[in-house]
């Protein structure tokens, strides 16, 4: 007997988006007070203008549990329907426990399971895969995926290349079964640690536990080598994007929108160049909030989507780069 044709996958679309920054705005003109740095320099090298600084006492969980609170209070969920929460972050509120678990318990999520994942600038991206998979598996109907970062905690403001870069922020993605057609379609994920030397907070872990050393020598800021990871985030994000719309027999002109990870306003404008993507189809808040690491990509999706220029339909490919080096792309059908 042939056998019965087996049912597409279920496929996990994006439902709704909450977003949080911190209130406080700092300005190129304010750290110019403090660093050898300009608003002209900043501007022009990274197109950053401003970015917002988390209140003192204010963490990571908070600025997720209110990005959580918008998306629900959008979706009209209640905190029990959530089925598990997956926090993308590097400035988690402590080593342990994980903060998705204080998330958990700041907004009652009486039914849900979670976990953080740890893949710096490509965290949302990973999270959201890895959210979809349990959407698309069946076992869940609602999962609630989470980019959060208070980068303050871990730049060192006396570090004019990296001060003048980051920003706080927070941002979710709800995830629920698609309509057929519509949701994440395919994505394109690869790590190479090879590259791990030119972005990472050295002390802290398993490596170089704190010590008086650590600290006077300034072991728990973030270091990078900006040119290397700028030549690698170029290359990369283009090279998957490439490689996620040949494999789906799509070209950049199939594309309504470009959601990347935000670093520097050059390395968007080289990668649209790349794709032959123009720059109005390339979402950035780079001006408004600079690198929020995990949060970037919820902060842009949340931007495009207000603009309406994101429509029922539409393609749009999401991007990015981090630490590790962690990279990829990946593909949605926006319903
Ligand atoms: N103000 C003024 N001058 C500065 C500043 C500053 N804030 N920062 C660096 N400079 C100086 C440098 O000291 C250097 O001076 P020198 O020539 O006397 O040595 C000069 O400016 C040029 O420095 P470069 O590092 O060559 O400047 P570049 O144009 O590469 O810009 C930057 C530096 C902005 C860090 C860039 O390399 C970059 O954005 N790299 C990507 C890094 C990144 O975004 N990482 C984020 C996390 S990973 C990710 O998100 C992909």
């Amino acid at each position: 007997m042939p056998a019965e044709p087996r049912a597409p996958p279920t496929r996990a679309a994006i439902t709704a988006v909450g977003t949080y920054v911190p209130e406080r705005i700092l300005s190129n003109a304010e750290l110019a007070k403090s660093l050898d740095t300009s608003d002209e320099w900043i501007v022009a090298r990274t197109g950053i203008r401003e970015r917002r600084v988390g209140a003192p006492g204010e963490t990571t969980s908070m600025m997720g549990a209110e990005a959580v609170r918008r998306l629900m209070a959008a979706r009209g969920i209640a905190a029990a329907d959530i089925d598990a929460i997956i926090v993308a972050t590097v400035t988690a509120d402590m080593l342990f426990p994980a903060t998705a678990c204080l998330i958990q318990d700041q907004l009652g999520l009486s039914r849900a399971w979670g976990f953080d994942l740890s893949a710096a600038c490509s965290g949302f991206l990973y999270a959201l895969t890895t959210g979809a998979q349990l959407v698309s598996s069946g076992v869940h109907e609602r999962v609630v995926v989470v980019g959060a970062d208070l980068m303050s905690a871990i730049i060192d403001p006396l570090d004019r290349t990296t001060a003048v870069l980051f920003g706080d922020g927070a941002g979710a993605a709800l995830l629920e079964p698609a309509e057929t057609g519509y949701g994440i379609l395919d994505f394109y994920h690869r790590v190479d640690g090879s590259g791990r030397a030119d972005l990472m907070m050295p002390a802290g872990g398993s490596l170089l536990p704190a010590s008086v050393a650590t600290v006077t020598s300034r072991q728990h800021f973030l270091k990078q080598n900006g040119r290397a990871v700028f030549k690698f985030a170029v290359t990369t994000m283009v090279e998957s994007v490439q490689i996620l719309l040949r494999r789906n027999g799509l070209t950049p002109a199939d594309v309504a929108m470009v959601v990347p990870h935000q670093a520097n306003q050059r390395i968007l404008d080289a990668v649209g160049e790349r794709l032959g993507i123009p720059h109005e189809r390339v979402a950035s808040v780079l001006a408004k909030y600079g690198n929020t690491t995990g949060a970037t990509l919820p902060l842009a999706l949340d931007e495009a989507l207000k603009q309406g220029k994101v429509a029922r339909g539409d393609l749009v490919v999401f991007t990015a780069v981090g630490a590790g080096f962690s990279s990829g792309a990946t593909l949605v059908r926006w319903s």
